[in-house]
């Protein structure tokens, strides 16, 4: 079955088939125009690369260690909400299929399977925490994140509110009603209702909460006891701010062209923010990531590590674990592929001047 599809976007293809129209158009949007949604990945486009030859490249290390864990390889699993929309067996299936890739992942505070029901599928676990407004809801929820073995908080800070996507609000998308988000059993937030346009406008209502400065940061680790990688960052002051307000990590990312349109593209942004944070800060970024060369190219201007958002709803769509394995692995050999080819031996190797903006 799987002899038609020799990359991700073979993948993407079958998804747009068979998935229902409302749902593809929750999970494929970006916001308004989809500007930023396509930047994401022309950015890679106009990085050439250098490869270097004559290296013996017998044998290729990807792996690296970050938050003081020794993970397999670079890639990780960013949050996507809701993950029953594309298979049934929804997070359960991709924390599975990462922990068979030696890929962390994180699990959305929108998931459908709760922090319980999928804390020991995977060793390498986060949690990313959107706020209710409600903040012994949120205390709660921080505090099973620990209990249950996750290793850190992703705090998306990206979203005061929601970006809109017009598609959904055209749609009036929401949570089909057999579905429910695990980690809110037993509150207002665990179905969707139709009291708006979108059902995602009432949740920005609810769940987002737009009083939110940089001392956040402090609050969390004390409830979590957790490191917290602050994610949508992309601009260097802001990084520099999360350091100094102490967090263990920063994610560059424009949630993958889903908050606000003609928002920088993240490729673009991650040397000027590795200067600025300094050689030994954890950088991750996500956006587009499609291509092995993509890794590399991400590598080499400075991230540790990168992430993937919709590649992972499309293999679950298409057959869940399997499916998200099916996406790790062609990834990852282009990766390694990509690294035979430039000469880069281990992850070290992966050097700022093996890419240039053409
Ligand atoms: C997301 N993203 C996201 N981010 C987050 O912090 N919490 C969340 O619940 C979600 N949910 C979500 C749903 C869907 C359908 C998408 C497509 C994205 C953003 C995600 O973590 C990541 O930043 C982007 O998806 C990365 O871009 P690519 O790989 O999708 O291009
Ligand atoms: C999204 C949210 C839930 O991008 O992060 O749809």
């Amino acid at each position: 079955m799987s002899n038609k599809i020799i990359n991700l976007f073979d993948l993407e293809k079958l998804f747009e088939e068979n998935i229902p129209t409302t749902i593809a158009g929750y999970y494929k949007s970006g916001a308004r125009d989809e500007i930023t949604l396509k930047n994401n990945r022309e950015i890679f486009n106009s990085v050439e690369i250098l490869p270097k030859l004559l290296r013996d490249v017998s044998n290729i290390d990807t792996s690296i260690s970050i938050l003081n864990q020794d993970l397999e390889t670079p890639l990780l699993l960013a949050p996507t909400a809701m993950q029953q929309m594309a298979h049934p067996d929804g997070e359960i299936a991709s924390a599975k299929a990462s922990q068979n890739y030696g890929c962390a992942m994180t699990l959305s505070t929108i998931s459908n399977k709760s922090i319980e029901e999928v804390s020991n599928l995977n060793n390498n676990l986060f949690f990313q925490l959107y706020f209710a407004k409600d903040r012994k809801i949120t205390e709660t929820m921080l505090k099973k994140t620990k209990q249950y073995g996750f290793k850190a908080i992703v705090f998306t800070a990206d979203a005061p509110k929601l970006g809109t996507r017009e598609r959904d609000e055209r749609n009036k998308f929401k949570m089909p009603d057999h579905l429910s988000l695990g980690n809110f059993k037993g509150t207002i937030f665990e179905k969707f209702d139709d009291r708006d346009e979108s059902a995602m406008n009432m949740h920005n209502e609810l769940l987002f909460d737009k009083t939110l400065t940089f001392e956040i940061i402090n609050w969390i680790k004390d409830i979590s006891g957790l490191p917290v990688l602050v994610k949508g960052i992309l601009r260097p002051d802001d990084a520099a701010k999360c350091l100094e307000n102490n967090a263990d990590g920063i994610i560059i990312s424009n949630h993958g062209g889903r908050q606000l349109d003609t928002a920088v593209s993240t490729l673009k942004q991650v040397e000027p923010i590795r200067k600025e944070v300094g050689p030994e800060n954890l950088l991750i970024v996500d956006g587009g990531i499609r291509r092995g060369t993509d890794i590399l190219k991400c590598l080499a201007l400075g991230a540790n590590a990168v992430q993937i958002g919709r590649p992972v709803l499309w293999g679950l769509n298409y057959d869940g674990q399997s499916g998200v394995e099916l996406v790790l692995k062609l990834l990852l050999n282009e990766f390694i592929e990509s690294m035979i080819l430039t000469g880069c031996r281990n992850i070290e190797e992966i050097s700022r001047d093996l890419v240039q903006f053409s």
